[in-house]
């Protein structure tokens, strides 16, 4: 390919992806109509905004790739890293230490996982944060796992698939934060970002199992036996030894 020579496959493929974004954005906008203005969602509905902005930039590289103009070639920035991700908002990370779910199990992960953010949290160094992030994903997938099972019980309990759907992109999120800090060192902002994820996704999610939990009091001690770690990789849809 040439400078100055146009790629009529590309403006096809520019035009589909405007289409994806444009459905997104219509989808998520509703959404954000939808939830009440407290709602710790919120967050979500953000990142999700910030990531289909991000698609869109990079659709207008495709447009003009297509028509044989130069691009920048500095790459688009992650949509993902929040804009609250300072150093005083490891400080404004919702409390989850209240929220009980009348499961002892999940209880237990979550106090467990409080604690292991916490650990991340002071980390000393990059080596150190990627060992507790190996530990942390290792705990989250076991816990989703056992989380889900729990709603499986509970046959009322409406929102499964978007739970199972949010758990993956949790774990899809963690792998990628273990890389960044990976490739550029340990950055507080990761590590907050992580914290802050995880305790939304207990506030935000997770408690909406407590009434359908407590209908059937013989969850309380309900303890899901966990599959192989290549099957639960399977299940939630990663690839083999993640992250
Ligand atoms: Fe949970
Ligand atoms: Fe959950």
């Amino acid at each position: 390919m040439s400078r100055g020579e146009e790629i009529p496959e590309l403006h096809t493929l520019e035009h589909d992806l405007n289409n994806v974004w444009a459905s997104l954005l219509g989808n998520v906008e509703l959404l954000e109509i939808a939830l009440p203005d407290d709602s710790p969602l919120n967050e979500y509905v953000q990142v999700m905004i910030e990531a289909i902005d991000t698609g869109e930039a990079i659709t207008k590289k495709v447009r003009a790739i297509a028509h044989g103009e130069p691009i920048d070639l500095i790459p688009t920035p992650s949509p993902l890293q929040p804009a609250t991700a300072t150093d005083d908002a490891a400080d404004a990370i919702p409390d989850t230490s209240d929220i009980e779910l009348h499961c002892c199990v999940i209880d237990d992960d979550h106090r467990h996982l409080e604690t292991m953010m916490g650990q991340l949290l002071d980390a000393s160094s990059a080596a150190d944060a990627l060992q507790k992030m190996d530990a942390l994903y290792t705990l989250s997938l076991h816990h989703f796992y056992r989380e889900e099972q729990v709603s499986h019980l509970c046959p009322e309990y409406p929102f499964a698939a978007n739970h199972h759907r949010t758990h993956c992109a949790l774990l899809t999120r963690l792998s990628y934060l273990h890389a960044t800090t990976q490739c550029h060192g340990l950055d507080k902002k990761v590590v907050v970002e992580l914290a802050d994820l995880l305790a939304l996704h207990i506030l935000g999610m997770d408690v909406g199992l407590k009434s359908y939990i407590a209908s059937k009091p013989d969850l309380m001690g309900f303890v899901p036996a966990l599959p192989p770690t290549s099957v639960l990789e399977a299940y939630f849809e990663r690839p083999p030894s993640s992250p």
